[in-house]
């Protein structure tokens, strides 16, 4: 079977194809999925009224296939307890997206202060000592089982060096710099963060959870309120993965950067989903479902797929991995003196290997020059890079970044779209001015 690390594209379409002709058999459970996500998943079979019959699908309105529409800003603050000070965040919505001019010098770890926070909610603030996980389901051998937090500090901890990144980054520029529709957050490049995780291997737990040989799926499932949107109610937030997923590399992480889990950040415990989109780490745990049949939530069949033209009919598999992309140190709109040499930087990472090369333009993409990069490649985390720049006469100018990771994916000019604004990965144009 192939492995589900990394770049797994192919082993997680083929997963899904299975998963998919199990539901229609009445075998998976499919709670919370909109009817209209369904059928748009099962594009031919929803013609013969196969669909219909399916057992415990919730029937919601024609709202739930899309993500949460933007909002207008709420007049006061989201639900997110840390400080947002304007110069290290940007609020949209119930998120806080991270100000990349507040990244410069910071170090390789994303402050705790500046990591952009990603809520379909809000925080809900849990006390560790009265916390439990619970771990049950029909592919465990006995169960369910429970843990506390001490339980979990008392096993073998790991730590670990990752990106964390919501699959929406980027996606404003679909709109300001393709012109394509899309719904969603519209985050520019900030809702991303490097951090360093400790916390105990999720394949302990569910080993010591009694895990059978018959698991298919791991589906962990957050204590913060239900998600409601267009009128239905899509539960708890929750996302299935292949158990060869749980097994390998993700982790149930009670620290950050050396510090507990602050609130925003999932206190007192959540997972870390190496090289994965943001929505596979859960945060807030409080329950994992291991099943011998394959799982369903709305976060792996209605939101976290690309659907649109120029995506397979139905929808792509569920997102795993995220793309290559890169940005600037720098508000957007800075300003720079004309005549003067100037130290620009930047970051690039991507889900699918280490950054190898990273190059730079600065006359709009008519001349690319290599960055110097600062870090070395490395597969689930981030490659600072800088570049010097002296720019001669004065008015508007873009500044672009390209980045190349080892699995030999290169940043495009353009973004297929797709209806939600998943995973953008084309070159952003930075625009600044020259005085
Ligand atoms: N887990 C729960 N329980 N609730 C959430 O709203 N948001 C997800 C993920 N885990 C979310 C969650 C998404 S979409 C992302 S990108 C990351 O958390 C963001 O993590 P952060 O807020 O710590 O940056």
């Amino acid at each position: 079977m192939a492995t589900a690390r990394g770049g797994s594209g192919a082993y997680e379409r083929a997963y899904d194809r299975d998963r998919l002709r199990r539901f229609l058999s009445g075998e998976a459970v499919g709670e919370g999925i909109s009817r209209r996500g369904v059928l748009r998943l099962l594009g031919a079979a929803s013609a013969t009224g196969a669909v219909a019959s399916l057992p415990g699908l919730a029937v919601a309105g024609p709202a739930a296939a899309a993500e949460a529409p933007s909002r207008p800003d709420p007049p006061d603050r989201p639900g997110i307890v840390k400080p947002l000070p304007t110069e290290l965040f940007t609020i949209r919505g119930t998120n806080a997206e991270t100000n990349w001019a507040a990244l410069r010098g910071t170090g390789y770890h994303t402050p705790i202060d500046r990591f952009f926070v990603r809520n379909h909610t809000a925080t809900p603030v849990l006390d560790p000592a009265r916390w439990r996980l619970t771990v049950w389901g029909s592919g465990l051998r006995g169960g369910p089982v429970e843990f506390s937090y001490a339980d979990l500090r008392a096993l073998p901890a790991v730590t670990t060096s990752v990106c964390l990144e919501c699959a929406g980054n980027g996606r404003s520029y679909y709109t300001t710099q393709q012109g394509d529709a899309v719904t969603g957050t519209p985050w520019t490049m900030g809702a991303v963060g490097a951090a360093r995780w400790r916390g105990a291997r999720l394949s302990d737990v569910l080993r010591l959870a009694g895990l059978s040989a018959r698991a298919v799926d791991v589906m962990p499932r957050g204590l913060d309120a239900a998600f409601v949107t267009g009128g239905t109610d899509h539960g708890r937030v929750r996302r299935p993965m292949p158990v060869e997923k749980a097994l390998d590399d993700v982790l149930l992480a009670y620290e950050m950067n050396g510090r507990p889990l602050a609130p925003d950040h999932g206190r007192p415990v959540r997972l870390v989903v190496p090289s994965w989109a943001g929505i596979a780490s859960v945060k807030w745990v409080g329950d994992v479902e291991v099943s011998d049949r394959p799982l369903f939530s709305p976060w792996n069949t209605v939101f976290y797929r690309l659907f649109g033209p120029g995506h397979p009919a139905g929808g792509s598999a569920p997102l795993t991995s995220q793309p290559v992309r890169s940005a600037f140190e720098l508000a957007p709109g800075a300003r720079f003196a004309a005549g003067r040499g100037h130290h620009l930087t930047g970051r690039s990472w991507s889900g699918q290997g280490g950054i190898r090369r990273v190059e730079v333009s600065t006359d709009g993409g008519a001349a690319w020059r290599p960055a110097r990069l600062h870090d070395a490649p490395r597969p689930g985390g981030w490659v600072r890079w800088s570049a010097d720049w002296r720019p001669r006469g004065t008015g508007p100018a873009q500044l672009l970044a390209r980045a190349t990771d080892t699995a030999g994916n290169t940043q495009p000019v353009r973004s297929v779209p797709n209806e939600q604004g998943y995973s953008f990965d084309a070159v952003v144009r930075h625009a600044v001015e020259v005085v």
